[in-house]
């Protein structure tokens, strides 16, 4: 199984994007769950990625917290998305495991340096605060990264947050920046890609004909979630944006990219956050990124569903 530690800021999405992990120990060993702000402010996320791992029988998880605040900016949030408490929809007890002591910032540096170099995967489900700050603290952790896989950014699909801009990119360009140069191997799930996991009402009734705790939880998370999208998109149910990260690690197939170079916009004020993707190989900038552009959507709802009825 490989080894990862996921970054989180729950959020519906990333919700089920750990349930996934948890629900797949032979491909996925979860070393901890570090949680950082975004859609709500620290105090909720921590809170949240505790309240999951309950959900999912899994109090043995340890879970810190993190930074609760970009590098440079005031904290953007989004409970015009996932509702006051970033994971509105059922109604789950408050957690009783506990927070980890250590600063999550800390946990990613000691656990990279403690296994062997190229063996631990980092999946960021959120703003890149906390990668960025491991790495600006401890620089010899980038060469020891396996493989960054995170959820952010857009090409075509351009911005959720602003025109430009995809949300967890957009919260802190400035980390985004410095984990996009910092020469780990990096896959990228944009919205591109995302937009098109979306939770149609079959897949919707899928999860809660699971006739368990989990799928029920994640068919009223979703019923929550898909307002946004439908009003807004008009799409046809809620994106599971940050689930794309945790079925790559399972089944790399479902996606299709390409390795391009990717570079983050840190200084316009139209466009920043904006991930500017060089798809047509238009510069001779390196690669730095594996940029996801399509993905088996029926492929990835059976891989999610298989996995949640073991939960
Ligand atoms: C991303 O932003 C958050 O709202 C979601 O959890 C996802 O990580 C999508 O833009
Ligand atoms: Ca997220």
């Amino acid at each position: 199984a490989r080894k990862i530690i996921i970054d989180t800021d729950p959020g519906q999405d990333d919700a089920v994007a750990i349930l996934l992990a948890l629900a797949s120990p032979e491909e996925i060993e979860v070393l901890g769950i570090t949680a950082v702000a975004g859609n709500v402010p620290l105090a909720l996320t921590q809170k949240n990625t505790r309240i999951i791992c309950e959900l999912a029988n899994r109090t043995d998880i340890p879970v810190f917290a993190g930074c609760d605040a970009p590098l440079k900016r005031p904290l953007v949030t989004a409970e015009h998305v996932h509702g006051k408490t970033g994971l509105d929809g059922p109604t789950l007890p408050d957690p009783t495991m506990p927070l980890q002591d250590a600063h999550a910032v800390d946990f990613i540096i000691e656990t990279l340096r403690a296994h062997p170099a190229g063996t631990v995967t980092l999946c960021p489900l959120g703003p890149l605060t906390n990668i960025a700050t491991a790495l600006e603290k401890a620089p010899d952790i980038a060469p020891r990264i396996a493989e960054i896989v995170l959820m952010g950014g857009a090409y075509f699909e351009v911005g959720n947050i602003t025109p430009a801009a995809e949300f967890n990119i957009y919260v802190d360009p400035e980390a985004a920046d410095i984990v996009f140069r910092s020469g780990a191997p990096i896959t990228v799930m944009p919205l591109d890609v995302t937009h098109k996991a979306l939770v149609t009402k079959p897949r919707n009734d899928a999860f809660r004909a699971l006739g368990t705790p989990v799928g029920e939880a994640v068919a009223l998370m979703t019923d929550f979630f898909e307002r946004f999208d439908k009003e807004k998109y008009g799409s046809a149910g809620a994106p599971l944006h940050d689930p794309c990260v945790t079925a790559y690690l399972i089944r790399s197939d479902l996606f299709t990219g390409r390795h391009i170079n990717v570079e983050i916009e840190t200084t316009s004020e139209l466009t920043l956050g904006m991930t500017v993707a060089d798809w047509w190989g238009v510069t001779d900038r390196p690669a730095n990124a594996t940029f996801m552009g399509d993905l088996d959507a029926d492929g990835f709802f059976a891989l999610l569903t298989e996995r949640l009825a073991r939960l």
